[in-house]
């Protein structure tokens, strides 16, 4: 299995997890943020630099991998309309929208001779269009936009990759206390992992296509 944007955080958090149930897990950071630990294999990896990505998937050469996870991610401002900065929005949308995409297209022949053949983008309700905007009103519009475009990659690579086997998931992982869910966060980073972990290890290719929260709820797109 291969977790992005493992250095710290929720991906941390499923890397350690995952290698507690006895897989291989590979988990990438950006170069020298992503240590060393029991059973963990560090590989570097920007996924805002499309180089980065290939020279990734040049080094893991054939090497079948299993699950994917395209987990890296960043908020960006959290200002509203008056305050959003051109720069920052498309950084955003390229960390957590095109990143996934990239890393899924380079990765995808190591997919295809892994035997579960997932790919789970981990999104957040804030790109829903049906709930984002129900319990707050935070401006957050980079973010928000990048994770409902994420949305649509996941539709759109669920629909490309089906007849290849491959199940594809967008997934909530809940308000989680990490760097980017701050103090006031309401859910505890091993909860989150452990309940993305039931939805991934459980998925199957009649999944495709769908979002779920980390608690197994549907969210609407
Ligand atoms: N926390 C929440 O409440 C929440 C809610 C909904 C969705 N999410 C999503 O869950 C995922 C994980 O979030 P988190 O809370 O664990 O955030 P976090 O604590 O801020 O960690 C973000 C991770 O992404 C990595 N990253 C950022 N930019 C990268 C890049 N260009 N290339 C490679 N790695 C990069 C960071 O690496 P560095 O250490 O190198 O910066 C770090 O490992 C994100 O996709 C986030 O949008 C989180």
């Amino acid at each position: 299995m291969l977790i992005t944007g493992a250095s710290r955080g929720l991906g941390r958090a499923m890397a350690q997890q995952y290698v507690g149930a006895g897989w291989h897990v590979i988990a990438c950071g950006r170069a020298g943020t992503a240590p060393a630990e029991d059973g963990i294999v560090p590989e570097t990896l920007d996924v805002a630099d499309p180089a980065s990505i290939l020279d990734l998937a040049r080094r893991l050469g054939g090497m079948p991998i299993d699950v994917l996870i395209n987990n890296a991610g960043i908020r960006g401002d959290t200002g509203g309309l008056q305050t959003l900065e051109p720069g920052d929005f498309l950084e955003v949308v390229r960390i957590n929208t095109l990143g996934p995409l990239l890393v899924t297209r380079a990765l995808l022949p190591n997919l295809l001779s892994g035997k579960r053949k997932i790919v789970a983008n981990i999104s957040s309700r804030a790109g829903s269009i049906a709930e984002g905007t129900l319990d707050d009103d935070d401006g957050d519009y980079a973010y928000r936009c990048s994770k409902a475009a994420l949305n649509m990659a996941t539709v759109k690579l669920a629909q490309d990759l089906r007849a290849d086997g491959v199940t594809v998931l967008s997934l909530h992982p809940g308000w989680v206390k990490t760097d980017m869910g701050g103090d006031e966060a309401v859910v505890p980073v091993a909860d989150s992992a452990a309940g993305l972990r039931r939805i991934i290890d459980s998925a199957t290719m009649a999944d495709s296509g769908s979002f779920r929260a980390f608690d197994g709820r549907t969210v609407s797109w």
